[in-house]
């Protein structure tokens, strides 16, 4: 079951982290990665067991991500999956942020989902699916996080979109909310004692997530057995969120 062979997804923001882990478990289910990031990622390419191979990219360039999705079908003959899920995390509280870092959260984590799903889904010609890392702050809000919440929100509702516009050409596209989860992204905010008193009292399953508790989701979702889920926003967050 969950078999991705042949299969040939495009993972961004793979060099690390969530996008790592998910590039991970779907190669481990037999896929082939393109790796797409702003960082090296050469050397998570190279670990897979599957035909793989790293892409820099910035996904606020859009010359940069039309060329890059090219040398990909060149390389790989096409795409069947794509997983957006390039972002990036600071503090933005409203009356303390600059418009240019509003700018950057909205446009790496929200914009930079369109353009490359914009130039990815022209060449996914067999249909396919569509996972975008969204976040419990799309559904929840978090004072001090405005940008990240709105651009998680966005997410969730471009995803609603893309399942909407997308099901004439048989490609699903649905998100994922983590809740917390140990990456590079959360090092420093898993090293407070607030977070972890909070992640102890507020967390059902008592702990942050793995990431590569994230990885099978991101399986199922990716293959054939999903043919009826589409435009659903799941949250994967040890039950954080059932009692905000
Ligand atoms: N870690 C968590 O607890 C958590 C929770 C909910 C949602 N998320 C989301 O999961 C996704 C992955 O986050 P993560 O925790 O693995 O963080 P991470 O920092 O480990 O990974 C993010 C990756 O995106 C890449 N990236 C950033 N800007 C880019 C750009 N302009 N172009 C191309 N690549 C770029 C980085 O180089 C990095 O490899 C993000 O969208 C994040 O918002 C994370």
């Amino acid at each position: 079951m969950f078999n991705l062979k042949n299969k040939v997804a495009v993972v961004t923001g793979s060099g690390g982290g969530l996008g790592e882990a998910m590039a991970r478990s779907l190669s481990e289910a037999g896929a082939k990665i393109a790796i797409l990031d702003l960082k090296d990622g050469g050397k998570v390419a190279k670990s897979l067991k599957t035909k793989s191979k790293y892409y820099q990219v910035n996904v606020l360039d859009e010359k940069n991500i039309q060329g890059v999705l090219d040398e990909v079908e060149k390389d790989f003959g096409r795409i069947d999956v794509l997983i957006n899920n390039a972002g990036v995390f600071f503090p933005t509280p409203i009356i303390e942020t600059d418009a240019s870092n509003w700018d950057k959260i909205i446009n790496v984590n929200l914009k930079g989902y369109f353009l490359v799903t914009k130039h990815a889904v022209p060449k996914m010609k067999n249909g396919g699916k569509i996972i975008n890392t969204a976040s419990v702050a799309g559904t929840h809000a978090f004072a001090g996080s405005a940008a990240y919440n709105a651009s998680k929100g966005g997410v969730i509702m471009l995803t609603k979109t893309m399942a909407q516009e997308f099901a004439p050409r048989g490609i699903l596209a649905n998100a994922i909310c983590p809740g917390v989860f140990e990456t590079p992204m959360t090092t420093d905010l898993l090293k407070s004692e607030e977070m972890n008193q909070m992640i102890k009292g507020s967390v059902p399953l008592g702990r942050e997530g793995k990431p590569n508790e994230l990885g099978p989701l991101a399986v199922y979702l990716a293959s054939d057995e999903n043919t009826y889920m589409t435009g659903s926003i799941i949250t994967i967050d040890g039950g954080w969120t059932c009692h905000l």
